[in-house]
């Protein structure tokens, strides 16, 4: 039986992950810290096969200590989950010799400053950013690049939009990078963020996530997916629709640009996650891109629309077989995220009227909890999934049961 180590599991895409493992015949072996194993859900735990316990804040002796484990135990992959340790991922597979991504350029996976910095020496199309540790800093390096307002300021390594917003004119930037500059450890390790600040030209148009199953250089991409966020100062994910509907000239041209930025991180086996806004004026910009599964449950999104189980694809391009990515059956598949008018106490979540194509709802936040207002994923209590024969079909459904949905705080 085949092993893999996979590198934590509490993610989003961990559970899938493991359900992959399974289907194929194989085992997980989980790679945490003990205190975080502490603190899995039972669900989690009872499909993993085994655990190495190390201190994931200090990639050096994370490395040292499961390459050790892996020489002594026999590993045939090594997989992630967590963006933040697609490098220790990198490294490790070159060091038992295994498929995995180029380690000398896995930082700039994590890193969105030195992503911006691969883009621009790929010549992958992608906002023109600079970088900065103050609103000042971040003012003289606009004014050198040229680059107008409005600009879009986040944190050089963090996620689930924290600390991203919009800002529209000089007098915002201080109070914008202070806010990207909010978290300095990432939970549930502790781990050390960049406290330097990215600050992009403005992109428009709409938004799309591409994921791409990589084997043996080759792109097996899954199908486009269509990005929904709030307007305004902050772009929480309110949702996804699976798959887009873009013209095939759009689509090629999206995968082309998405290709380009996998060569520029040196992704040459896995999976990887692409965001990308289709500028009127300047077609498919690359937002950023990570080594790993998507988040948000996009793996259940693109199974329910296109039968396609990319976790599964993931774990055979990591044990170096070929990905199993068929073409897409028929049918479209959304998941809307549920979020609270305003800050408050959750008191509950009521559906008014029909439920058409309504397959799976998930609250996540329990009744009586206190709750904040939408500037990021964190506001989130909760998520609808529907399914339907076509996209246009089931953001309709979409549109029509959220329209009846009331999140009552009081
Ligand atoms: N340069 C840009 N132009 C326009 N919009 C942008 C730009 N950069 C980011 N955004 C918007 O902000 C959102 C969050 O930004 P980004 O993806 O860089 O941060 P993140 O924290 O990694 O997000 P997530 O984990 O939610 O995908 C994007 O999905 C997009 O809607
Ligand atoms: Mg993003």
């Amino acid at each position: 039986m085949k092993r893999i180590l996979l590198i934590e599991a509490l993610a989003n895409s961990g559970p899938y992950v493991l359900d992959a493992a399974r289907s194929l015949g194989a085992h997980v072996l989980v790679a945490t810290h003990e205190d975080v194993y502490g603190s899995y859900p039972a669900a989690l735990r009872e499909r993993i096969d085994g655990t190495v316990f190390t201190d994931l804040t200090d990639p050096d002796r994370a490395l040292a200590d499961l390459a050790a484990f892996a020489e002594a135990t026999g590993i045939d992959a090594v997989a992630g989950c967590w963006e933040f340790f697609t490098p220790l991922v990198a490294r490790l597979a070159r060091r038992l010799d295994l498929p995995g991504n180029d380690p000398g350029r896995a930082q700039a996976c994590r890193n969105k400053a030195e992503m911006a910095q691969a883009f621009a020496a790929g010549r992958v199309p992608a906002p023109r950013t600079v970088v900065a540790d103050t609103a000042e800093q971040a003012q003289r390096a606009l004014a050198r690049a040229g680059i107008g307002f409005p600009v879009v300021v986040k944190p050089a390594e963090q996620g689930g939009s924290w600390g991203v917003s919009v800002v529209g004119s000089p007098g915002q930037l201080d109070a914008a990078v202070r806010h990207a500059q909010s978290w300095p450890v990432a939970a549930p390790h502790g781990l050390p963020m960049d406290q330097r600040v990215v600050v992009q030209e403005y992109v428009g148009g709409p938004e799309f996530s591409l994921d791409t199953v990589v084997w043996r250089e080759e792109y097996f991409h899954l199908p486009l997916v269509e990005k929904h966020t709030t307007g305004g100062s902050y772009r929480a994910e309110t949702g996804h629709t699976c798959p887009a509907a873009v013209r095939p000239a759009d689509l090629a041209a999206v995968r082309a640009a998405a290709e380009r930025a996998l060569k520029a991180l040196g992704i040459r086996n896995g999976v990887a996650h692409t965001e990308v806004k289709i500028s009127p004026e300047a077609g498919p910009v690359v937002i950023e891109v990570g080594a790993r599964l998507p988040g948000d449950h996009l793996v259940d999104v693109v199974r329910r629309a296109s039968g396609i189980d990319e976790a599964r694809a993931y774990l055979q391009a990591v044990l170096d077989e070929k990905p199993d990515v068929p073409a897409p059956r028929e049918g479209a598949c959304a998941i809307r995220f549920l979020t609270p008018p305003r800050a408050g106490t959750f008191r509950g979540v009521t559906i008014l009227g029909r439920h058409d194509g309504l397959v799976d709802r998930h609250l996540t936040t329990p009744p009586g909890a206190a709750v904040g207002s939408a500037h990021d994923n964190s506001a989130r209590i909760g998520h609808l999934v529907f399914t339907a024969p076509t996209p246009g079909q089931v953001n309709a459904d979409a549109a029509r049961v959220l329209a009846h949905t009331r999140v009552e705080v009081s």
